[in-house]
């Protein structure tokens, strides 16, 4: 049933997350003001003017809320209180006050697709007390499991609880139950936690795994030859969700609505579903998180895959379209859920180069940028020599089930490197001190092995900063609309080594020109007849002298420049 508003929202309304550039903490690993090897919420108070001088506008914390820190905090047991591993709430709300003094805004992460099994509701609900009895999808199973859906931690969607005698639903692993939206109690409470926060003045929130709290009625079994997680098309963008983003907003955000952000983490989706689920005026978010990049890759989640910068053109491209037309999307390479985009899509060996070519050719598109901590000194995967080095559960539940089908450490190692969440959840790295200036104490995960020349000190002193190219990139974005609102057009979509985008906006004097080579060779970037070059003026480069003139410019490698043309 979808009977919602579908009233389409204006595609280029100005909007302040716009305009933004956001700035991801995963405060685990940002900074530990009490030695006990664990970020926290002081240690980032300690950093805001870092922040500040960066130049970002938002800052996105993922969970702080108390949690059993099965997921690191994407399993909450309570949403109006911060892990004491994190701080107290006076600690946040200091937070809150020093960013907004330096007109910093704060989104927090809204988990709400699953709570821990530690929370109260879920204590409840499995002990059959009637107000809870369906706060959870409980469902009996004579035989085998109650359907054949697959979790995103590997295993089944199912476990068996003993208290209650039935099995219950989890998309991910069996500490994080998914909460029963068809409830309600459930969706009221929910809108209760949002409306709490943004009563404590935030700015917004990223939703986390959003588009899974619909399932298909019946939760029917899903079809094992489909491509991806069996039953994702029972659980994914489900038949009620459009309802359920509608009611959020009125009911949760309320007269907040307006003036907040709401990012929206959606699972498997498609520029098509995202235009569907933020092109609506009722609809609960202004931009989906999208991951056909960062499936470009790999084959499954392990998988190493050949691929061409022709097929990343051709994914950005489409997202782009789907921007044209009235969806917004954050602008990423790295996030706590993904390896470093520099080991990914670039070359550590040219760190100074690809880290900076890399952020021109993401903030050259249309979208919010995001920036991932560390990204802005150029950090980059690290070596998990040991299974014993490994924290995340995914990449545990990995080697555990490729070492009980016989496997050594050895034939996975390479596939953990370059894929586990880990690799960017290393502490940050401030200086070239102990433990990179993280912690007075012992780090909860490795130290990446470069720290002591990647390093926040290290980089800021050098000619050749990487955070400084950030710092010219977000103020250029601050300066210019075209970066913001231009429209997108992609150059020489079959060139396999350089990205070219042409940005145009009506009512600006200029376009921009932004071109990135892709790689360690020097090819050369043709204009296109129709682009008028003549009066080019470079506006920022991550190389010396770029060439004045870019209708044919031969590019050194991971060379990136960004031109004005009149
Ligand atoms: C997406 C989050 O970003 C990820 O870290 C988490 O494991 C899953 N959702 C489950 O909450």
């Amino acid at each position: 049933m979808d009977d919602a508003d579908t009233t389409p929202v204006v595609p280029d309304r100005r909007e302040w997350w716009k305009e933004a550039v956001v700035y991801q903490i995963y405060p685990r690993s940002f900074n530990d003001s009490d030695g006990d090897g664990i970020g926290d919420i002081p240690g980032v108070v300690e950093k805001v003017d870092y922040l500040d001088d960066l130049g970002v506008d938002c800052v996105w914390l993922t969970p702080v809320y108390e949690s059993p820190q099965v997921d690191n905090g994407y399993d909450v047991s309570d949403y109006r209180a911060i892990d004491p591993t994190y701080g107290s709430m006076d600690d946040w709300e200091r937070l809150l006050e020093e960013l907004h003094a330096r007109d910093i805004r704060l989104i927090m992460d809204l988990v709400v697709n699953h709570t821990s099994d530690q929370h109260v509701w879920f204590r409840r609900s499995r002990q059959g007390e009637a107000e809870y009895d369906d706060y959870y999808i409980w469902r009996e199973a004579e035989e085998g499991y109650p359907n054949n859906w697959e979790a995103h931690f590997g295993g089944p969607t199912w476990t068996y609880d003993e208290e209650r005698g039935e099995y219950y639903l989890h998309l991910f692993t069996p500490e994080q139950p998914d909460l029963n939206w068809e409830n309600p109690r459930v969706r009221e409470e929910i809108y209760d936690i949002v409306s709490w926060w943004l009563e404590r003045g935030i700015d917004g929130f990223r939703l986390d795994v959003i588009n899974l709290i619909s399932k298909a009625e019946g939760l029917p079994d899903g079809d094992p030859d489909r491509e991806g997680l069996t039953g994702s098309e029972h659980f994914v963008n489900g038949p009620r969700m459009h309802e359920y983003f509608a009611e959020l907003a009125r009911e949760g955000y309320g007269d907040r609505a307006g003036d907040i952000v709401a990012v929206g983490e959606c699972a498997h989706i498609d520029p098509e579903t995202a235009l569907d689920v933020t092109g609506r005026e009722s609809d609960a978010l202004d931009m989906t998180i999208f991951f056909e990049h960062m499936e470009l890759d790999r084959d499954d989640r392990w998988d190493e895959r050949e691929w061409a910068l022709t097929d990343l053109k051709a994914i950005m491209a489409r997202w782009q379209d789907a921007v044209a037309e009235g969806a917004w999307v954050p602008l990423y390479h790295t996030s706590h859920d993904q390896p470093r985009g520099l080991s990914r899509f670039g070359d550590p060996e040219y760190r100074y180069e690809s880290a900076t070519m890399l952020a021109t050719w993401l903030h050259g598109h249309r979208g919010t940028p995001f920036v991932y901590q560390g990204e802005e000194i150029g950090m980059s995967n690290v070596d998990f020599e040991t299974p014993a080095s490994l924290r995340d559960v995914w990449a545990r539940n990995y080697w555990e089930s490729e070492r009980d089908a016989g496997a050594e450490y050895a034939d996975v190692r390479a596939d953990i490197e370059r894929f586990s969440r880990d690799n960017a959840r290393t502490p940050m790295q401030w200086d070239g001190g102990d433990h990179a200036g993280f912690t007075d104490g012992e780090p909860w995960i490795p130290v990446g092995e470069d720290y002591e020349t990647v390093n926040v000190a290290a980089d800021r002193e050098s000619e050749r900063s990487v955070f400084e190219y950030y710092r010219e990139l977000i103020a250029l974005r601050e300066s210019d609309d075209v970066l913001v609102y231009g429209d997108f057009d992609l150059l020489v979509p079959d060139h396999e080594e350089i990205y070219a985008i042409h940005r145009t906006l009506a009512e600006a004097d200029h376009d921009l020109l932004i071109l990135c080579n892709f790689g360690d060779g020097t090819p050369t970037f043709e204009a296109p007849e129709s682009l008028d070059t003549d009066d080019a003026t470079v506006v920022l480069a991550n190389r010396e002298d770029p060439a004045a003139d870019p209708a044919a410019v031969e590019l050194r490698p991971y060379e990136a420049a960004i031109y004005r043309l009149f």
